[in-house]
């Protein structure tokens, strides 16, 4: 399913059966392995434990995990950093596997664990957001907030960084439903200084966004020159996925104060696109129009056409040969056309139509009234 801008996050139970599901594996699973793992080995062929204390010290930490798991499905809430503890904690785990996997002839037994607690990482990030990004639920179910009490003339203003297009596709769409609706957009690009930030790029560059990425290094961008009392009534803004988060070109955006007053006091539409990622990019760029006073009344996201593995190879090889459905001796494993699909830009035209649509009067003042 290519579109998921009306993908209904899992519901919270189903986030804390899987943390107990969790717990009972590491709590269980940890005192079954101290107790048995001799004939459990040697019946599945693995090397008994070369060195007897360490392998008692990880089972003892993995039944730590699990009893903050355990904390977890009782009270998601209270606990709620107890997430981050675990993201890390299994992220380091599934790490330190695959490395020995990969280099160390760790066993593949081992990369079971490694697996799952990579599997684990994904479902404890959702659980993270979802629980503290409520409203995010919401918009990505398709509501449309009410706008602000404003007067409304009709014109927006897109704030567009796309490196290979994808973006900017998503965004011609919303402006088709906007202008079916009455309304003129203006657009502005948001333009890097820095050379590394244009497409097509060499293996150096990709690499180095990649870097400064991980280390969420700001971009410079150039002077957007909108003031704050612009005549806009509706801002769209857009990123793309890196390295699970915001793009540097668009986050320099809210990093510059010049430009935080460009969405104080208006309606802002958010759309995020990515191969397959968008939750935080989607809460980061969420966050930062709100931290700057803007009153987000619509959020999408889409990631490109086509299934994984075959999704992530097919962005590596138009990366390279900056062309869809290549190279041609994979055949039907790499997708004929790369980003959104048609469906998710029919979807993205209806979203600029409801946005052009949306209520001014809270609901609230309304029912009082
Ligand atoms: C350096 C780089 C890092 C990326 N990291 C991710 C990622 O972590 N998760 C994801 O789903 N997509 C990732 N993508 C894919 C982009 O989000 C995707 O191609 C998007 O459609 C690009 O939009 P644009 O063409 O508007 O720039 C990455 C792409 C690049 C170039």
């Amino acid at each position: 399913m290519e579109s998921l801008s009306r993908f209904i996050p899992l519901p919270r139970n189903v986030y804390r059966y899987l943390c107990l599901l969790t717990a009972l594996a590491n709590g269980l699973g940890n005192v079954f392995l101290v107790l048995f793992y001799r004939p459990l080995f040697e019946w599945l062929g693995i090397p008994l434990p070369q060195d007897l204390c360490s392998f008692t010290f990880v089972a003892g930490f993995s039944f730590t995990i699990g009893i903050l798991a355990l904390l977890l499905f009782l009270n998601p809430e209270k606990n709620v950093n107890l997430l981050i503890v675990g993201i890390v904690g299994k992220g380091l785990y599934a790490l330190a596997t695959y490395y020995f996997f990969l280099f160390h002839e760790l066993h593949w037994f081992y990369l079971l664990f490694g697996v799952w607690d990579a599997a684990y990482v994904v479902i404890f990030l959702l659980f993270l957001i979802q629980l503290v990004s409520p409203d995010l639920g919401e918009l990505n179910r398709g509501d449309i907030n009410v706008g602000l009490d404003r007067e409304r003339i009709n014109r927006a203003l897109f704030l567009v960084f796309s490196l290979t297009g994808t973006g900017l596709s998503g965004m011609e769409s919303i402006r088709k439903g906007l202008e079916r609706k009455g309304y003129a957009v203006d657009v502005k690009f948001i333009e890097p200084l820095e050379s590394i930030f244009r497409f097509p790029m060499s293996f150096r560059d990709f690499a180095r966004i990649v870097v400064r990425a991980i280390f969420r290094q700001p971009a410079r961008i150039c002077p957007l020159n909108i003031p704050g009392n612009h005549p806009y009534d509706l801002i769209v803004v857009e990123s793309q996925t890196w390295l699970v988060g915001m793009s540097a070109p668009v986050e320099a955006v809210f990093q510059d104060p010049a430009n935080r007053l460009i969405f104080n006091n208006r309606d802002v539409g958010v759309l995020n696109v990515a191969r397959g990622g968008w939750r935080r990019s989607q809460a980061m760029l969420v966050r930062w129009v709100q931290a700057c006073g803007g009153n987000v009344v619509g959020a999408r996201a889409f990631t490109h056409i086509g299934w994984e593995p075959s999704r992530l190879c097919s962005l590596w090889f138009y990366l390279i040969y900056r062309q869809a459905g290549l190279p041609k001796w994979l055949g039907g494993f790499v997708q004929e056309r790369y980003g959104l699909s048609d469906d998710a830009l029919r979807q993205l035209e209806q979203f600029g139509e409801d946005l052009a649509q949306r209520r001014r009067v809270k609901w609230l003042r309304s029912t009082v009234v």
